[in-house]
């Protein structure tokens, strides 16, 4: 095990295989779940001191509780840093960035005497209605293990460790505890997994947390393809796997399986199942030496950083959220609004006159800055959009809730049409109009999906009374996951998603509308136009315990293309308050691929910002395989760069497109490969607006699978050695040009069977001897 902690070794260090040999079955057993919710169990003897140590949650900022333990976020922590929760983060296609994040939360959880940090999240958010999807960074794989990889070695650089989760098809909260998620092979391999292989293979966390779910009816904690085969034997992971709390249903299954740590405690009645286990001869002894040695690995490795705890810069981290709200935020809309008459139009943002706005909406004034459940953290402050602004502009910003949050008691005399009466009122003469609206809590929240992709009715009422006096609207919106905003965007030319934003989400988003921060986040999940357009609706979230994954490869972006559907919103959308031109995209074939060879094509492309502002954009690379095999995705994010430039500048980018980059997983082989042929090799700002496309020919496998009695006649017909012969025999054989499609379809055994043209069953055999030969 690569073990290298960023400080000394101190006086609780010990030697790892020098316990090891030391400890009794039950002590080992005893090691393989935890003490209370949050602490791993010591061993504490003369001969032998192994200390318990702490982990939390995670993801986006520490959740330490200092009383009533508990897994729901019901708890009170201590006080930490909420950085924005992983919505936004994902919109910010900026691993740097993240990596200073991960690095914050690592000095957090270090000067809390915690080990491991659990997170981050990087399922693949499969419909917009999981009510996790705040938790998780994207709808794409490569982004989810591109940011995921920066977070595990921001948190990591500190000496603490992470816990890469959930481990893995777990893309709904609706009976996730007991759900199987039913995918295909490689469904799992091209969507579902690669994010967490790359942040395996690249960062090694220290942990990885199993899924509560099942994958294709066994538990994520008791699969050993999953958690052994795959995870270690595949991809290396030299860490240790701890079950999400209560994610265990059999432990001795589970230990079998490659789980190493059940949490939370299970009181000792689960260690007594593995000893009687190893007693009985139904679980080899060798299997808990190997979680037990696992364990001890982890406390030893985080002890020299628990043994010098250190502080963090309570302001610093504030700044550090305020400037990734910013980042994550998407300017969706920005559309040009007549000026007075004869005057030029102009964009509403960002605020040109900043005295003259105002302000509608609760969520201004009390934001809703993170989602519910195990990843709830008490922040150290809180910044409203309401109060950055007025502080920010110096101006006396007139505010009107124009709704209720959740439903809080208005009082005597108030209802929601005397308040959207009041914000008409406000927003009447303004210049400009900032209508915040967004998802209450009770919408979105660990534990539970939504049922619809809406805003609540009041908040569409009250903008349509806006609007309807005053158009120069521009909405800001605070939500964990996409909303429909078909039914009202026509009514507000400018809008901005601000997702939940962490404590310093209000300030951010205010930098943003002001110009302080030239936008520069990016869709990392699409908006759809409706719920009945999203690629799992029919299976989601399936029902009598199963959930079909039947849209296969197909998620995201990758569906609405396949689709040529119509959305709101497309991955990787978002403006900026500059412009950037494209040119000189091409692309250039190193060397034949095979999916484990390196740089096989690289790709080229320059971007120049046109515009009056410094600004950041972000380059997308993407790939498609217009002939194969198997269905492939109409084009496939596999690269992009976040590139800061000044007016005028122009900067040309290089990206290396591996054989894996080009490859799919064989169904049927159980690999990766690279069919040869022709690959599109497109560039652009969004998936939906490309800006330029260069076609390759790569020199790839010729995939194709062994000759058997099932091969069909048209397979005979295209193998090298045989080939030929079937085609003549099939040819001189008489049959007609339009019964070629019929016979071509045929398994050779049948045509065997039926002895055509004299083709019989020692003629197959034959046949296939010559094949294998
Ligand atoms: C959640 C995990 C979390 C754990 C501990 C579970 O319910 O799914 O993400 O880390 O609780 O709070």
């Amino acid at each position: 095990m690569t073990d290298t902690p960023t400080v000394p070794p101190t006086g609780r260090a010990f030697d790892v295989e020098h316990v090891l040999a030391g400890l009794t079955l039950e002590e080992k057993a005893s090691l393989l779940s935890g003490l209370d919710f949050w602490t791993t169990q010591p061993v504490d003897r003369p001969e032998v001191a192994v200390p318990g140590v702490m982990v939390t949650d995670g993801p986006h900022g520490l959740r330490k509780q200092a009383d009533s333990p508990d897994h729901l976020g019901l708890g009170t922590s201590v006080p930490a840093t909420c950085f924005p929760t992983a919505a936004t983060l994902g919109s910010t296609w900026d691993p740097d960035l993240l990596r200073r994040i991960g690095a914050a939360l690592g000095r957090e959880t270090r000067a809390n005497d915690v080990a491991v940090l659990l997170g981050p999240g990087i399922n693949i958010k499969r419909s917009p209605l999981n009510g996790r999807n705040f938790e998780y960074l994207s709808e794409d794989p490569v982004i989810s293990g591109e940011l995921g990889t920066a977070l595990v070695e921001g948190v990591q650089s500190q000496g603490v460790g992470t816990s890469l989760k959930h481990f893995a098809a777990n893309n709904q909260e609706a009976d996730r505890m007991r759900v199987s998620a039913d995918v295909d092979e490689r469904t799992l391999r091209e969507i579902y997994l690669p994010g967490f292989e790359r942040v395996v293979k690249r960062a090694q966390p220290w942990t990885v947390m199993c899924s509560y779910n099942r994958i294709n009816g066994v538990y994520a904690s008791q699969n050993h393809w999953l958690l052994t085969e795959v995870l270690r034997d595949e991809w290396g992971f030299e860490g240790l796997v701890v079950s999400d709390w209560g994610a265990v249903r059999d432990r001795v299954a589970a230990v079998a399986a490659g789980l190493d740590l059940e949490m939370p405690a299970s009181g000792g009645r689960r260690d007594a199942e593995v000893v009687a286990a190893v007693r009985e001869g139904r679980l080899a002894q060798d299997v808990v030496d190997v979680a037990a040695r696992r364990v001890l690995r982890m406390v030893a490795r985080a002890l020299p950083a628990l043994d010098a705890p250190g502080t963090y810069d309570a302001d610093a981290h504030h700044a550090l959220a305020r400037e990734a709200a910013a980042a994550g935020t998407v300017l969706l809309k920005n559309d040009v609004v007549p000026g007075p008459a004869g005057a030029h139009g102009a964009p509403l943002l960002p605020l040109a006159t900043p005295a003259d706005v105002a302000v509608v909406g609760e969520l201004a004034r009390t934001p809703r800055y993170q989602g519910a459940g195990s990843s709830q953290v008490n922040p150290t402050r809180l910044d409203d959009a309401l109060s950055a602004l007025r502080a920010t502009t110096g101006a006396d910003v007139p505010f009107a809730a124009g709704y209720t949050v959740d439903g809080a008691d208005l009082g005597s005399g108030t209802d929601e049409a005397a308040l959207r009466a009041q914000a008409v009122e406000v927003a009447r003469d303004a210049g400009t109009v900032l209508v915040f609206l967004g998802l209450p809590a009770s919408y979105e929240s660990e534990g539970f999906d939504r049922t619809h992709l809406h805003l609540p009715a009041g908040q569409v009422a009250l903008l349509e009374a806006v609007s309807a006096v005053n158009p120069r609207v521009v909405v800001v919106l605070a939500n964990g996951s996409a909303v429909a905003v078909a039914p009202w965007q026509h009514l507000a030319p400018g809008l901005v998603e601000g997702w939940l934003g962490g404590q310093a989400g209000g300030s951010g988003v205010v930098d943003v509308l002001l110009g302080a921060v030239n936008p520069a986040g990016r869709l990392a999940e699409t908006l759809p136009l409706r719920l009945a357009d999203t690629p799992s609706y029919g299976n989601f979230p399936g029902e009598l315990g199963h959930v079909r994954y039947g849209e296969g490869v197909l998620v995201g972006y990758r569906w609405y293309d396949a689709r040529q559907a119509d959305v709101a919103y497309p991955f990787g959308h978002g403006l900026s308050y500059t412009t950037f031109a494209y040119d000189g995209v091409a692309a250039e074939v190193l060397r034949p691929a095979t999916a484990d060879a390196g740089a096989v094509v690289r790709v080229r492309a320059r971007v120049t910002n046109t515009g009056g502002r410094a600004g950041a954009e972000v380059v997308q690379v993407y790939v498609g395989d217009p002939a194969a095999q198997v269905l492939r995705p109409e084009r496939e994010l596999k690269a992009f760069a976040k590139v800061d430039l000044a007016p005028g500048e122009s900067r040309e980018l290089v990206f290396d497109l591996s054989g894996r980059d080009l490859a799919y997983w064989h169904p049927v082989l159980r690999r990766w490969v690279v069919e040869g042929g022709e690959f599109v090799v497109s560039v652009g700002a969004s998936s939906r607006d490309l800006r330029g496309a260069v076609t390759v020919q790569v020199d790839g496998e010729d995939v194709r699978l062994p000759l058997g009695p099932l091969s069909t006649v048209a397979e005979a017909m295209t193998h090298p050695v045989v080939g030929p012969r079937v085609e003549a025999m099939v040819h001189g054989g008489g049959v007609a040009e339009d019964m070629l499609g019929m016979i071509g379809d045929m398994p050779l055994t049948v045509v065997a069977d039926f002895g055509m043209g004299g083709f019989d069953q020692d003629a197959l055999a034959a046949l296939l001897a010559e094949a294998d030969g």
